[in-house]
């Protein structure tokens, strides 16, 4: 689990530090999604439950910072990239 949460704070990172850069962005998050697809056999259903385990996961670690706004922001965006994996 280590691991794979420094994976995932990577790859969050990548995302945050890209998202102005469409034409990378689309290309790592196809790759990405690729993997998931042929690599873990994720579907495209187990997504919304994925993203609002990290929207929890936020809110219970931010605790009184959290705030509607930044719920808004992440579930946009977390929308905005799960779209891109499955494409
Ligand atoms: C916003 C959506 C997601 C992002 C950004 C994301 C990101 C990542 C990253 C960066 C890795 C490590 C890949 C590597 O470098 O080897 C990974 C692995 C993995 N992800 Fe995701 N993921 C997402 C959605 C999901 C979903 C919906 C599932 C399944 C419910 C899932 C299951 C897995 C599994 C099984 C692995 C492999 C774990 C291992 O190596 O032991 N992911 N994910």
């Amino acid at each position: 689990m280590g691991d794979l949460r420094q994976k995932l704070l990577n790859s969050l990172r990548t995302i945050i530090d890209s998202i102005e850069n469409e034409l990378f962005i689309r290309s790592y998050l196809g790759y990405l999604g690729g993997q998931h697809k042929h690599l873990y056999h994720v579907e495209g259903k187990y997504y919304p439950a994925f993203g609002q385990a990290i929207v929890e996961t936020l809110k219970q670690y931010l605790q009184e910072k959290w705030t509607p706004a930044y719920e808004k922001a992440w579930i946009e965006a977390i929308q905005y990239v799960s779209n891109l994996m499955q494409t």
